[in-house]
């Protein structure tokens, strides 16, 4: 069946969705954006009167297409499953999935929220967003620690799904030797270099060489969602609950990878500084983790300028560096407004929160 990502879908394509649910739901809107797989979409149980969500595979057309996504949901499962022993310490929300139709094509769970981007993150109160982040930081640090210790166990549901660990070379390594011809310095300089300032120029080199030249002692190896965006965090602003879903990337891999995608998460780096610092307090078991901020703030900038260097156009480089500026500003407040609660710390962060760019 052909699902057209859209806000409400058409009667003909209710009707055939009827037909594989059957006739207890309603079904109204679509959720959130489009998936990379799934579509959501909002559905009533008329006996319960409770709101659900249908998720509808799109995309997977072949046979074997199918039976990899079926594979890919397995495996994600048993992470899922893992993953919601976490709830139980960080009062967040668990959505079993109650209900599977067509080989797992379609699945029926419990109604999570709205995607958690930074656009509503800012507009809650700061209790609500102090409850968020103290039950994203004790999910986190729940998973991370419990699969450090437990291993084996992990080791069994990556066996069985032939997904090896992640080095961490593939995860943090260099962008550039991978990703693009020439090195990523001098890329983003090339990319750039109209744009910026001679002190500018200085700040991003400095920015790619601390990230090249870190030390990586501290990146173990845990368990990791992988897939941290604001459209895989849920915030249902009734329960005022936080529900992680899709982990279809999860893998052991640094632990960093929790705190950092790819690319711009859509979460905001005041949320994100917020979780690191909730993360470091909570008590340590005897594997602690304690996630380095300086490093995070560097990584979060690395990828965003990775994100934006990679197929620009040049017509649109000019743009892309202002963001990229508007972004710096964001994260450097973010990490240096975290950092002054640090006495010792203090008077640094002041004269290093001066040094971000202005928006000339
Ligand atoms: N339980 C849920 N409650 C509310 N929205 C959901 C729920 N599950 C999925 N969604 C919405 O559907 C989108 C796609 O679902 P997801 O499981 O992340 O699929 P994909 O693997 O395709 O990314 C999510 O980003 C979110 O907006
Ligand atoms: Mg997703």
């Amino acid at each position: 069946m052909n699902i057209n990502a859209q806000a409400t879908l058409p009667d003909e394509q209710k009707e055939q969705l009827k037909s594989i649910i059957g006739e207890n739901y309603t079904i109204g809107a679509q959720l959130g954006r489009t998936g990379g797989h799934t579509i959501a979409y909002e559905l009533t149980d008329k006996r319960s009167k409770e709101k659900k969500v249908l998720l509808c595979s799109h995309g997977q057309k072949t046979i074997q297409e199918k039976i990899q996504y079926k594979e890919q949901q397995e495996k994600s499962s048993k992470c899922r499953d893992f993953c919601a022993k976490g709830y139980n310490s960080a009062d967040g929300c668990f959505l079993p999935e109650t209900e599977s139709y067509a080989d797992g094509l379609y699945r029926i769970t419990s109604y999570g929220g709205r995607e958690l981007t930074e656009d509503l993150f800012s507009h809650l109160s700061k209790p609500e967003q102090q409850s968020i982040v103290r039950q994203f930081a004790g999910w986190l640090n729940f998973v991370h620690q419990k699969s450090f210790a437990e291993k084996d166990m992990l080791k069994s549901i990556f066996t069985k799904y032939e997904v090896g660990e992640v080095q961490q070379s593939d995860m943090w390594g260099d962008f550039t030797e991978k990703t693009q011809k020439i090195p990523f310095a001098q890329k983003v300089t090339e990319t750039f270099a109209p744009y910026m300032s001679a002190i500018q120029q200085k700040q991003i080199q400095d920015l790619i060489a601390s990230y090249q030249q870190r030390d990586k002692k501290d990146e173990i190896c845990v368990l990791t969602h992988g897939d941290l965006r604001d459209a895989n965090i849920l915030y249902n602003s009734e329960k005022k609950q936080v529900s992680i879903i899709d982990f279809e990337r999860s893998s052991v891999t640094s632990v960093y990878r929790d705190f950092c995608t790819y690319c711009r998460s859509g979460l905001a780096p005041e949320m994100i500084a917020q979780v690191v610092s909730a993360y470091n307090q909570l008590p340590k078991q005897q594997h602690a983790v304690h996630i380095d901020p300086k490093k995070v703030q560097t990584f979060l900038l690395i990828a965003y300028l990775h994100e934006l260097t990679r197929c620009t156009q040049p017509e649109s480089s000019k743009h892309n560096w202002n963001m990229f500026k508007k972004y710096y500003q964001q994260v450097n407040v973010a990490f240096n407004h975290l950092s002054l609660d640090n006495a010792h710390s203090a008077k640094k962060c002041i004269d290093t929160g001066r040094k971000t760019y202005s928006n000339e």
